[in-house]
């Protein structure tokens, strides 16, 4: 259940039913944090199940109570999860069900206020970069700049873009065309694509600052 868009042929959105249905009460301003996270994390592990579904397998011999037969598995070191903080944080642990032997770096990033420019504050990968998968985590992709950033990042430190992933739950338009043209080779994973941003930099339709509703800040 994925659509493509031609105008952004990087990314995938994901129509699965549950991951609609779950999208659509997170964004209802009436849902609370408790719940908010809850759908954050089933979100994303719904989505997490199609954006593993091309990563590379190779064959393991195992043995069976019965007898020795050959099976697969996925291929390089452990999966890396990379949550941007904040947000990015409540999309791990239920992808984390799906993939327990997931490792997790965290890159820092917040918004500048007033000129909507990423500005970096940590970043923390694990070792052996060369040869793992990342998943990229963060619910919004607005501008794109943190995506963008973020992803340079990842790539500093000897990321292979070839293997770098994002996965948001809404995406705006502008954000996916700003990914496309600093990352041409990153796919980018939603559950939605929104109409556009307004001119605070908010997606709209949108579900608001998603790090507000996650953590009950505001
Ligand atoms: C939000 C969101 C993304 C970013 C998206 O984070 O979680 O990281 O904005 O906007 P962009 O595509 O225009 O860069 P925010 O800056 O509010 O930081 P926070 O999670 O620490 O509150
Ligand atoms: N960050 C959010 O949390 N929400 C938006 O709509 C845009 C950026």
């Amino acid at each position: 259940m994925i659509e493509r868009v031609k105008e952004f042929p990087t990314l995938t959105i994901i129509r699965h039913p549950l991951v609609q249905h779950k999208l659509t009460i997170l964004r209802d301003q009436q849902t609370q944090t408790k719940h908010f996270k809850e759908l954050v994390d089933e979100i994303a592990m719904l989505m997490a199940y199609e954006a593993t579904s091309e990563l590379t397998v190779e064959p393991r011999d195992v043995e069976t109570p019965l007898e020795k037969t050959s099976g697969r598995q996925v291929a390089g070191k452990k999966l890396t999860l990379v949550p941007i903080l904040r947000a990015g944080l409540g999309m791990v642990e239920g992808i984390a069900q799906l993939i327990p032997s997931a490792r997790v770096g965290h890159i820092g990033i917040y918004r500048e206020h007033d000129t909507l420019q990423p500005v970096d504050y940590y970043f923390k990968i694990p070792s052996g970069e060369a040869d793992r998968a990342f998943f990229l985590l963060d619910p919004m992709l607005a501008t794109g700049g943190s995506a963008v950033a973020a992803v340079s990042a990842l790539a500093r430190a000897g990321a292979p873009v070839q293997r770098i992933r994002f996965m948001c739950l809404v995406a705006a338009p502008e954000g996916v065309r700003a990914m496309l043209d600093a990352h041409p080779k990153v796919p980018v994973y939603a559950a939605s694509l929104d109409r556009e941003l307004n001119s605070k930099g908010y997606i709209l339709p949108g579900l608001g600052d998603a790090g507000d509703r996650l953590f009950g800040t505001r």
